[in-house]
């Protein structure tokens, strides 16, 4: 952790831009002095194009562990060939400097060959927790995650990794996929940061026109409505489903790709509620498929 000391009469100095590692090399040699120097290491994997969300885990990384590495990879192995990996957002100048303000020590920005070196052809398969929702409308999306996931926890060996509740069944995926293989680190879960008027921060916001990003607020509204009504007695999940529908129809979202109501551990879905639940939401505006979730 970098000391930064002032008194009220000094000006506080601009924060360190975090050490920038691009090879395998630089990572380990920085995280081993870092354990010489007697930190504990926390890990934010993403994928760049940060925002609120991730910087809210570089700070929760930061108030738990002596020193914070955030990964910056667009990982080509979740994404299917129709989808947006060549268009995802690279902002790595815009990154770091996020990342200075919340005091993140390393950032390791691999090239394509470090992670996938050639002949590489292992790859994790997911636990159950993948197959439904995301894993139906994604093929092969978790085996990418988790593959990717797995080989950043080896390569800088953190003591904690975080991440956040707005890719819900991916928190499942790894936290399962952790527990499965007995890999020697702890997973936090930090909640979904949104925008004033509800909207889940996500990378993908960015895509949006300003009348889909007005569209886009329907569904945190819609959670949020059923969410009340869950609160005010109804149990039948149905009733709760057909509510989102019906919000999202309103603001002429129409092509959804699920809407459920699950069981927070296996993410089957529930029926009538009787415990703790979770409303997940697939759903696409304009060209830009957005996903959020609510816990009931
Ligand atoms: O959530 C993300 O940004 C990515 O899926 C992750 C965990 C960084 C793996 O590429």
């Amino acid at each position: 952790m970098l000391e930064t000391t002032h008194s009220p009469t000094t000006p506080l100095s601009p924060p360190l831009a975090p050490k920038l590692v691009t090879t395998v090399r630089e990572l380990r040699a920085a995280v081993r002095a870092a354990r010489a120097a007697g930190c504990s290491i926390g890990l934010v994997p993403t994928m760049g194009a940060l925002h609120e969300g991730h910087l809210s885990l570089a700070r929760a990384s930061r108030a738990e562990c002596g020193f914070t590495v955030a990964s910056i990879f667009v990982n080509p192995t979740q994404f299917a060939p129709h989808e947006d990996f060549d268009k995802y957002p690279r902002t790595l100048e815009a990154d770091l400097q996020a990342l200075a303000s919340c005091h993140t020590d390393l950032v390791f920005a691999p090239q394509r060959d470090d992670v996938y070196p050639a002949g590489c052809s292992t790859a994790v398969e997911p636990p159950r927790v993948a197959q439904r929702w995301e894993g139906e409308c994604r093929p092969g999306h978790f085996r990418g995650v988790a593959t990717v996931v797995l080989k950043l926890f080896n390569l800088v060996q953190a003591d904690v990794a975080f991440f956040g509740q707005k890719d819900y069944q991916q928190a499942s995926v790894i936290r399962q996929m952790v527990r499965d293989l007995n890999v020697p680190l702890e997973i936090r879960v930090c909640p979904t940061v949104r925008e004033p008027d509800g909207l889940a921060m996500s990378s993908r916001n960015r895509y949006l026109s300003v009348d889909q990003r007005s569209q886009a607020v329907a569904i945190s509204r819609s959670l949020r409505l059923a969410a009340q009504l869950a609160a005010d007695g109804q149990r039948q999940t149905a009733a709760l489903v057909d509510t989102v529908r019906g919000v999202l129809a309103e603001a002429q979202i129409d092509r959804i790709d699920y809407v459920a109501v699950v069981d927070p551990d296996t993410l089957e879905p529930v029926v009538a509620l009787s415990g703790p639940s979770v409303m997940l939401i697939a759903a696409h505006v304009g060209g830009t498929r957005l996903i959020d979730n609510w816990k009931i």
